[in-house]
């Protein structure tokens, strides 16, 4: 039986990540993957998470299993964490949630429930959008379908392609919105547009679901989440998906969480349920393992502080690096205008390179980046900016 199955194309993103492992090349820069990466090149464990992992080692009396929600502990957390403390959903307790397996597992979760929830329901996504949204989704028996995001011409959003083409999405469907850090582009939604979503999910009826998995790399934890916590205090019902992979750099121990606002408290009870059924369904609970240094870290004020420093040096090394990027490029003679990637946020920019130029940039000189020109800005650092400048200048001249 297995025989037949089908062959499967590579992970674009996950499959360059093994590629850049193997190259021999001493000066291979790897800007694939959204990992984050020091300026020596090292995605190391951060000191708040050494210390709550400390405390765990010695407080932790149990393995027993922690239930399908997961960390209770940590889902009021991360509900803080994303909605602010006081915010009316939670105030009126409409949000129920889920630690799950990584961001991806939210997705997957959220997924289940949407299809539990409404069978017929499309879910639209942002084109482009994140390498593993449109499978996934699929994977879960929904509709896919995209609406205008990015204008690669113009380095910016097709704002008013946007909006007409969600004025058609009909109710009863869901539209993913990325919450800050917009993956792949970098170019995330300002506040005006934020307004002008949230009016439209009200007008049309369609619930919205927002990924979050990027909150603090943009401009901060509130900053990135002002978008989420507008649209939250005025549609009845949104699901939301976070992660803790790299605010925390908690990649490899998968945490993320799963929250579902629901019209009132009672609407809340029901999807609570069915929510713990469709986890109970697939993995039946979560490793707990991320979630408790995730909530040690934020149960203490003295660790959320070293937090806040730690996430604060992530985001402003990258930021440096934008400007570094545009400045070491008219350096080496380019003359293309790339001033856009000041303008966007997070761990992402796409250059705008062609197909043949990333080729080139991969087989001659071992720098990763995905075959859109997505570029992880993260991966550049002092010992290899020149050298990627140099190399992009080569490549633009032909
Ligand atoms: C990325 O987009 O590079 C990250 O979210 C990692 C992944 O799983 O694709």
């Amino acid at each position: 039986m297995f025989a037949q199955l089908k062959p499967v194309a590579t992970d674009p993103i996950l499959g360059l990540m093994a590629a850049y492992r193997e190259d021999p090349n001493p000066l291979k820069v790897d800007l694939g993957v959204g990992v984050y990466k020091d300026e020596q090149g090292h995605t190391a464990v951060l000191k708040c998470v050494k210390e709550a992992e400390a405390l765990r080692l010695k407080q932790e009396d149990s393995k027993t299993y922690i239930g399908m929600a997961g960390d209770l502990g940590f889902n009021a957390h991360i509900e803080k964490l994303a909605f602010g403390n006081s915010h009316p959903v939670l105030l009126a307790n409409r949000v129920t949630t889920a630690h799950t397996p990584g961001g991806t597992g939210a997705l997957r979760v959220a997924a289940e429930f949407i299809k539990r929830a409404n069978p017929d329901a499309t879910i639209w996504v942002t084109t482009p959008t994140w390498a593993n949204h449109i499978s996934l989704f699929q994977a879960a028996g929904l509709k896919v379908k995209e609406y205008a995001y990015y204008d690669y011409d113009t380095k910016g959003l097709k704002t008013e392609q946007m909006f007409a083409e969600l004025a058609q999405v009909p109710a009863g469907d869901v539209v993913l919105v990325h919450a800050c850090c917009h993956n792949p582009s970098g170019m995330d939604l300002n506040f005006e547009q934020w307004q002008r979503f949230t009016e439209l999910a009200l007008e049309r009826g369609f619930t919205p679901l927002v990924d979050m998995a990027y909150q603090g790399f943009g401009s901060g934890l509130d900053e990135d989440a002002k978008g989420l916590r507008y649209l939250a205090e005025r549609v009845s019902e949104l699901l939301l998906c976070s992660s803790c992979s790299k605010n925390f750099g908690l990649y490899r121990e998968r945490i993320g969480a799963v929250s579902i606002v629901s019209a009132d408290s009672q609407v809340m009870e029901l999807a609570k349920v069915n929510l713990l059924s469709v986890v109970r369904s697939i993995y039946s609970m979560p490793p707990a393992h991320g979630a408790i240094i995730v909530s040690h870290i934020l149960d203490s004020a003295e660790l959320t502080a070293l937090w806040h420093q730690e996430l604060a040096e992530m985001r402003d090394r990258i930021n440096n690096y934008r400007q570094l990027i545009i400045d070491k490029f008219a350096a080496e003679g380019i003359t293309q205008d790339f001033s856009f990637i000041a303008r966007q946020h997070g761990m992402f920019s796409f250059l705008g390179i062609n197909k043949a130029q990333i080729d080139r940039l991969r087989d001659e000189f071992s720098i990763y980046m995905v075959g859109s020109s997505r570029v992880s800005i993260a991966g550049l650092n002092h010992a290899n900016i020149d050298y990627f400048a140099k190399a992009v200048a080569t490549v633009l001249k032909g």
